[in-house]
């Protein structure tokens, strides 16, 4: 018996780094995925594995539009929504002085007014569910500054905030939603952006490692399933990052 069965979840930037492990954990447990990306190919690609209650959707998490249409076709495949992993974003390398107010926007566009144009459209369906998940996933960098993240740290920092507005506005709905902080993982996102493991995300961790993406997702699966049933609002970091 999967920990996630007769889930329904979306799984945002479900193509690659975290969120494919997520996914493919999420199917392995039971639940319908509904993932999505920009990446159509990939995608497409990975949502085509045989007898997988997947499927990919192409959608910018920016698109308020977009989310609208993502809600329908997750409910007419699989049923009303349980479960949404806010996890698609994008990173920074640029110091307060070398960021342009186009990157600060573009980026807290993504990372920031996605998750709340999520939770808004989700909402709903897991309102007719009788319930559900969300889990946003921040940074450490929501709980800490990091040097060249000004528009990384703003949007992490608001969706740790805006996690727990939710929390409060639906418990009494059965509606949990948490903030998931990791420190420094393995993903082509810290690739593309040149972290190493002198990376002060790394150094200042007491574990003194960067982590697997499989080291969050068994995080997600437990938020995401009824094992966590008096856990919302709350904030769960990896690697001790932030006890130093
Ligand atoms: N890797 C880390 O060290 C780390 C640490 C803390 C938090 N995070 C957060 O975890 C999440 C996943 O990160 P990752 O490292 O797996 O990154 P990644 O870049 O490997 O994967 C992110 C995915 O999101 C997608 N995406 C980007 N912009 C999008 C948009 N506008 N709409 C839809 N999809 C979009 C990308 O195409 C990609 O598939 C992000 O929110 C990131 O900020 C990562």
């Amino acid at each position: 018996m999967g920990r996630l069965n007769g889930k329904v979840a979306v799984i945002t930037g479900g193509v690659r780094g975290m969120g494919a492990v997520h996914a493919q954990r999420f199917v392995a447990e039971g639940a319908s995925v509904v993932l999505t990306d920009l990446l159509k190919d990939e995608g497409d690609a990975l949502a085509a594995r045989p007898g997988e209650k997947a499927c990919f959707v192409v959608h910018d998490v920016s698109n308020a539009a977009g989310w609208d249409a993502l809600v329908e076709t997750a409910q007419e495949a699989f049923g009303p929504v349980t479960v949404l992993v806010n996890n698609a974003g994008v990173g920074q390398g640029t110091p307060l002085l070398d960021t342009t107010e186009a990157e600060y926007r573009r980026i807290v566009d993504i990372n920031q007014v996605g998750v709340f144009l999520g939770m808004k459209a989700v909402i709903p369906s897991m309102r007719r569910a009788g319930g559900g998940s969300i889990v946003n996933i921040s940074s450490a960098a929501g709980l800490v500054g990091i040097p060249g993240g000004i528009a990384y740290n703003a949007s992490k920092f608001a969706v740790r905030g805006m996690t727990k507005t939710v929390a409060a506005e639906l418990a009494s709905e059965g509606i949990r939603a948490n903030s998931v902080h990791p420190g420094y993982i393995v993903t082509p996102m810290t690739e593309e952006y040149g972290f190493s493991l002198d990376h002060p995300a790394v150094r200042n961790t007491p574990m003194r490692r960067a982590a697997q993406p499989e080291e969050v997702t068994g995080l997600v699966v437990y938020l995401a399933s009824d094992e966590s049933s008096f856990s919302t609002g709350a904030e769960f970091v990896d690697g001790g990052n932030t006890a130093v």
